[in-house]
């Protein structure tokens, strides 16, 4: 209920890794689309948002998950690109991110763009696992599709087995060597303490369920207390992108990760040309488990509480600029709110 004071938000996952590792393939899996075949030249170019409910997660992740045992409605995943020059944009991800996955080819190791992504980890200090993907891609792999891992690693031969763990120790020592003690996420107990790397294929599903558990565990263990939020308080958000759309001019994709953003609601964002104070002519929603990027068919709603992915219409917004916050005046003062966004 919108009233309720106390109201367990959704946890924003970050998906960060170096360029090629899987990232938006990962995310397609669990949304059961295609987004990273149609990104040019393969490679994502913009953050991008996509709500999960529990209800997708206990399906995929089967009998590794009792949907009871959750009260958190679901997750929010953030994908970002890994590519060398949107540096930016990764900071931007992990900074909104309550927790993180670091996805790493088992084959390539750490890259790069990896050590970046556990600098920003560090600096934010966003609690993480890591999903050693392509796991499928080791010589003589056969794939079980959609299977548990652990069952799937059970039933290749000595010799794969003996070669997906040589890979997955040379992870688990460069993890190591920047600082983190890590293991097979099976063995680990204490998940603020040891980070658990998961294997996975975004390709066949192996190891996917895993992912999925220990993402759910990890946030209801440890997230609990900080997703308790005012739902029904003014919504504070960031803007992801600035752009067109038809019958909305310019409008904003953003992030809401605190309270709740209102079709009536007059909005401060933060613009080229300092803040823009702006009245919401539509809020325009991503159905689940779509992209938030990729969305050509949005519902109009009335109001959008955190954390989720929306699209804001409003008069004004051609000098906003991706990464902004956005904060909505309601019944605050409004050269207060005026001031939080300039100094953000
Ligand atoms: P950027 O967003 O540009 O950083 O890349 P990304 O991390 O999102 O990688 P993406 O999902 O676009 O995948 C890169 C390539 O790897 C694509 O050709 C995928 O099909 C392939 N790929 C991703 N995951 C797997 C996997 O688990 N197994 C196999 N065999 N190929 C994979
Ligand atoms: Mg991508």
């Amino acid at each position: 209920p919108e009233t309720d004071a106390d109201t367990l938000r959704t946890p924003i996952v970050a998906v960060l890794g170096h360029v090629d590792h899987g990232k938006t393939s990962l995310l397609d899996r669990i949304r059961g689309s295609a987004v990273a075949a149609g990104e040019s030249g393969a490679i994502t170019q913009h953050i991008g948002a996509t709500a999960v409910p529990l209800s997708v997660i206990s399906e995929i992740a089967g009998e590794l998950v009792d949907p009871t045992d959750f009260d958190l409605p679901g997750l929010l995943f953030i994908d970002t690109p890994g590519h060398h020059s949107f540096s930016t944009l990764r900071s931007r991800g992990g900074a909104l991110a309550d927790i993180a996955i670091l996805v790493v080819d088992v084959n390539d190791g750490f890259q790069p763009q990896t050590l970046e992504a556990i600098d920003i980890l560090k600096r934010t200090e966003t609690p993480f696992i890591v999903a050693a993907n392509k796991i499928d891609t080791v010589p003589g792999w056969r794939p079980n599709e959609n299977s548990p891992v652990q069952q799937t690693m059970e039933s290749q031969s000595e010799r794969v087995q003996s070669d997906l763990n040589e890979n997955l120790y040379e992870i688990i020592g460069e993890l190591s060597d920047n600082g983190f003690s890590a293991d097979m996420y099976w063995r680990v107990q204490n998940f603020q303490a040891n980070i658990g790397v998961v294997p996975v294929s975004a390709e066949t599903g192996e190891g996917v369920p895993d992912l999925l558990t220990v993402m759910m565990g990890l946030s209801q263990r440890y997230m609990k207390e900080e997703m308790a939020i005012d739902a029904a308080g003014p919504g504070v958000g960031t803007v992801l992108e600035v752009k067109d759309t038809q019958g909305f001019g310019t409008t904003l994709d953003a992030i809401i990760y605190d309270g709740t953003i209102r079709a009536d609601d007059t909005i401060v964002v933060g613009g080229l040309q300092g803040p823009i104070v702006t009245d919401v002519r539509a809020l325009l929603r991503p159905r689940p488990l779509e992209e938030i990027r990729t969305e050509q068919t949005f519902e109009q709603v009335d109001a959008v509480a955190a954390a989720d992915g929306v699209k804001i219409a409003a008069p004004d917004l051609d000098g906003a600029m991706a990464g902004a916050p956005i904060r909505v005046i309601r019944d605050r003062n409004r050269s207060e709110v005026i001031a939080e966004v300039e100094s953000e």
